[in-house]
């Protein structure tokens, strides 16, 4: 029985991850509770050390999306950036290069110039906008858990993206909404030992929008593994 399955969970699994991409433009279309919590049942079988399941998700929809999105707007222009889990301090490498391509992908599908600095920094702001979507899950995790907390919620934001593209709702995993930990801590009314790891805004991708219409790439991996053989 396990093996009849398995060419064909193969097959779905590869399927979803070659299809999945992150969205930049949403259309406004709520989606129905019910859709929402068939996401969050599957992401729930996450696993996680010592299944202790560390990840809580603050949801919004409706007004709820839209006084949030009001609000982030506002403390985004008036409050530095004070993440609970400290951002990058440099992208040295393969890592400033990749992370250039991606951003140029992005300029280049909605007609950002390279060096078009007013241009790039009003497409970041769409992140506080959420590009449109009439959700936003923020996921938060324990003081107490550390680093390890945060890599199991790493790993229920995956499920989440997986779960919501297997039943044809786009997400866009975000840290930026990361540098607003102190709103999203009022705005959900969050205690203190909830730090927040990052959100996901999602719903009905704009399929015509050009912001959605490029495919990031992937290095081969014989860039990420090493093998010892003997
Ligand atoms: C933890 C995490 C945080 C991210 N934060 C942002 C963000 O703040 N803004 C954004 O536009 N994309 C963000 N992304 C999306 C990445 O840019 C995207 O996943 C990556 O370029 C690969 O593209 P793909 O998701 O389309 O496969 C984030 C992704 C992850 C996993």
């Amino acid at each position: 029985m396990i093996e009849a399955q398995a060419p064909s969970r193969h097959s779905e699994l590869k399927a979803l991850l070659d299809t999945r991409s992150s969205c930049r433009a949403f259309r406004p279309d709520s989606l129905p509770r019910s859709t929402i919590e068939q996401i969050l049942e599957m992401a729930q079988r996450t696993p996680s050390w010592c299944n202790t399941q560390p990840w809580q998700v603050s949801i919004t929809e409706g007004e709820g999306t839209e006084r949030f999105r009001k609000g982030l707007g506002e403390y985004v222009r008036s409050s530095p950036q004070a993440p609970d889990f400290p951002f990058p301090t440099a992208y040295q490498g393969d890592y400033g290069v990749r992370r250039k391509d991606c951003a140029m992908q992005l300029y280049a599908s909605v007609g950002i110039a390279p060096g078009d600095r007013q241009a790039s920094s009003a497409q970041t702001m769409k992140n506080f906008e959420l590009f449109g979507a009439p959700h936003v899950a923020v996921i938060t995790s324990d003081e107490a858990l550390g680093t390890y907390g945060a890599v199991d919620c790493g790993l229920y934001v995956n499920t989440f993206l997986l779960a919501a593209h297997s039943l044809g709702v786009a997400t866009i995993p975000q840290a930026a909404l990361a540098g607003s930990a102190p709103y999203m801590r009022e705005f959900f009314g969050l205690p203190e030992d909830r730090k927040v790891v990052c959100s996901i805004s999602f719903g009905y991708a704009d399929e015509e929008h050009p912001a959605n219409s490029f495919r990031t790439p992937r290095a081969d991996i014989a860039t990420a593994a090493t093998w010892v053989r003997a």
